[in-house]
């Protein structure tokens, strides 16, 4: 269960935020929490989460380990925080930072190069999604990023399914939209990795999840986690989401 802080949250918010989450899913052992805070509350993350099963991740990875890349984190600085995730390749990157498949696969590779789990985001514009083609960009997407990598990378990836049309929107997948989808991407991954691999790949689903659609949409056997957006950035519904 990830949460996604996007621009929100100082390092005095994020320790509030640690101080009322913790006591309500902190050590919860049905699952693994990750928390993405921006780059400024790492630090204060991973020293609020200590003790916690909770893990702490980055919003996005440098592609190099160092050098002149003017307003990057590389992963190195990023695991010197103390935090084990980078989430990579998410939709408003691609959107407003132009993120392309190539630039997304350098990250994950990156990612995995420092020691750092990468969540690798793909998903259908609503124009994608309207004319017929998810399948076709959600194949795309996977054999342009992650099916580059070799199957012993692959194993230490988790894979995000975020509709771009319900991120932020209010209007979720339904279950078994998603859980169609997710169908699509790990038929990708059997192809080209095997079945076992396929099986062990995490898939979380991401868009407009909330308190209230997280049982339902955990229900399908296809979603194995969800990445949180909005409902994250307050204790008690993501610790709700968490407790599904
Ligand atoms: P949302 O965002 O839950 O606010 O829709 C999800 C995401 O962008 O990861």
């Amino acid at each position: 269960m990830a949460g996604n802080w996007k621009m929100y949250k100082t390092p005095t918010e994020t320790i509030a935020f640690f101080e009322k989450f913790r006591p309500l899913a902190g050590n919860a052992e049905h699952c693994e929490i990750v928390i993405c805070p921006p780059f400024t509350s790492l630090s204060a993350a991973v020293d609020a989460a200590k003790g916690s099963h909770i893990r702490v991740g980055a919003q996005n990875i440098a592609w190099a380990k160092e050098g002149a890349f003017t307003g990057e984190i590389s992963g190195p600085k990023i695991a010197a925080t103390g935090a084990t995730h980078a989430i990579v390749g998410h939709s408003e990157r691609r959107q407003y930072f132009c993120e392309t498949d190539e630039t997304v696969l350098k990250r994950t590779q990156a990612a995995l190069e420092f020691g750092l789990v990468p969540i690798v985001c793909i998903g259908e514009r609503l124009e994608e999604r309207e004319s017929g083609s998810t399948e076709a960009v959600l194949i795309r997407q996977c054999s342009c990023g992650i099916l580059d990598l070799t199957a012993e990378q692959f194993a230490k990836i988790a894979i995000a399914y975020e509709p771009v049309w319900a991120i932020g929107t209010g209007k979720t997948a339904t279950p078994e939209i998603a859980a169609d989808a997710h169908r699509t991407i790990r038929s990708q991954v059997r192809e080209k990795f095997g079945k076992e691999a396929a099986d062990a790949i995490r898939i979380l689903y991401g868009g407009s999840v909330k308190p209230d659609n997280t049982r339902a949409l955990m229900a399908q056997p296809e979603i194995d986690g969800v990445l949180v957006g909005g409902a994250s950035l307050d204790p008690v519904s993501f610790a709700s989401i968490v407790n599904f």
